[in-house]
């Protein structure tokens, strides 16, 4: 009979809890996926969970509660493989995963030129390293994403981080969190004027914050 090949499925809940986050934001924890460092696994945090059981929260997300961003993102993943080509600033999805804080979503770990995770770029903008590159690599993804489809609910500058391509040398700006569509109508997704308006918005946004803390670039 024919041997079938070792494959290992994540069938096994993730323990998480006893580890430290390496990053957090006001909703998600962050941690190194505990068995490849390539990869990051994204949880809600414990704090938010609590927070987001409030009665009128309960109301307006009742179908996905405090999982409704994972939705949003998974909605997107799914979009981006009906366009002829798959933006450079999506961030690779792998699979969601059981974890014992609740559901995780398993991403590819974005680095920057030290090979550290990348940096977002608030983080550059307040320690002064938001140079000619970022700058460009911005401007680049601004021409991406307006010429994409692809919808973005809250695309600001902690959302979005600076990934160095070891092979390429290139540096290129990814969105870690905020996509999809977050309004009760969805006209982003009905009419292609409405999304691109939306995202001239975020941009003119991040625009007067770079004015704002970087005035010289
Ligand atoms: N795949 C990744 N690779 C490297 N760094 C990441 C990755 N995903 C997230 N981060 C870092 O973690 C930080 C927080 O992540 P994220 O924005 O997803 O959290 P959040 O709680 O959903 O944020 P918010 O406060 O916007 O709700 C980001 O600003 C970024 O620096
Ligand atoms: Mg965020």
């Amino acid at each position: 009979m024919p041997q079938s090949p070792q494959i290992s499925l994540p069938l096994e809940k993730l323990v998480l809890k006893d580890a430290k986050p390496f990053n957090k934001g006001g909703h998600c924890l962050l941690y190194a996926h505990p068995a490849c460092a390539d990869l990051v696994v994204r949880v809600v945090s414990p704090d938010y969970v609590e927070r987001s059981s409030t009665l009128l929260r309960r109301k307006f997300n009742r179908r996905f509660g405090h999982l409704v961003d994972f939705q949003r993102l998974a909605s997107e993943f799914i979009f981006s493989h009906l366009t002829p080509k798959r933006p450079s600033f999506l961030q690779d999805f792998c699979c969601f995963v059981e974890t014992d804080l609740g559901l995780g979503v398993v991403v590819k770990a974005e680095r920057g030129k030290d090979g550290n995770y990348a940096p977002a770029l608030n983080t550059l903008l307040k320690n002064g390293t938001f140079d000619d590159t970022a700058a460009a690599a911005l401007e680049r993804f601004f021409v991406d994403l307006l010429a994409s489809d692809i919808i973005v609910g809250d695309l600001r500058s902690g959302n979005l981080v600076l990934s160095h391509d070891a092979a390429t040398g290139e540096s290129r700006f990814v969105i870690v969190d905020g996509l999809g569509e977050k309004t009760g109508i969805p006209i982003c997704s009905w009419f292609r004027f409405f999304n691109v308006l939306a995202k001239k918005r975020h941009i003119r946004r991040i625009r007067s914050e770079i004015s704002r803390t970087a005035p010289a670039v």
